[in-house]
């Protein structure tokens, strides 16, 4: 009888945690308690092919990582640069035909539409029609400034739209 290993690397099977991707977008060194938001940012629901995410890996840098492969998705750099307001640590990993073929970081934008709401109650985005606008005014710690109203926001103000 022949004992079959889950491994195509030919590691112990107890070492396999998420499987290479033939083409598409890899994004790891991602924050773990911002998985989710990530996921969101970038509408990961309306895409049909496979997608695998992890979280709590280990990672040197980071101590704790997520990452999230997309099979057959190419995203345009102004897409995955929205999560950088989340994740500025997330590095963007091309594949095609099993190979890295580029590793980008991501870089924050000096824009933000929509995304995200604004902190301040009063503001005419909360109660209008009106799609939010930030400007990007910080990037350590991540600061928004409100287009309409000028509130300044950090992270733990972010409430998705
Ligand atoms: N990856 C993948 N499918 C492939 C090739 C790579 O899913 N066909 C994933 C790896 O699992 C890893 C990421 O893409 O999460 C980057 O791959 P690689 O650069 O080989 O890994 P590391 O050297 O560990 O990357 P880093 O230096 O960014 O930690
Ligand atoms: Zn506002």
């Amino acid at each position: 009888m022949t004992i079959m290993s889950c491994s195509h690397s030919g590691k112990d099977k107890t070492q396999l945690q998420v499987s290479a991707i033939r083409e598409g977008t890899v994004i790891d060194h991602i924050p773990p308690q911002n998985l989710f938001k990530v996921i969101n940012i970038l509408n990961l629901q309306k895409i049909a092919t496979q997608i695998t995410f992890g979280t709590n890996f280990e990672s040197k840098r980071m101590g704790k990582k997520a990452l999230i492969k997309i099979e057959g998705v190419f995203f345009q750099q102004e897409e995955i640069n929205k999560i950088a307001l989340v994740a500025p640590s997330a590095k963007l990993n091309i594949i095609k035909n099993y190979e890295v073929i580029q590793k980008l970081p991501v870089s924050l934008p000096d824009k933000v539409s929509g995304i995200i709401k604004c902190y301040n109650p009063n503001c005419i985005t909360n109660h209008e029609k009106v799609t939010t606008q930030f400007d990007v005014v910080g990037s350590q710690p991540v600061m928004l400034k409100c287009h309409y109203c000028e509130k300044l926001m950090t992270e733990e103000h972010f409430v998705f739209v």
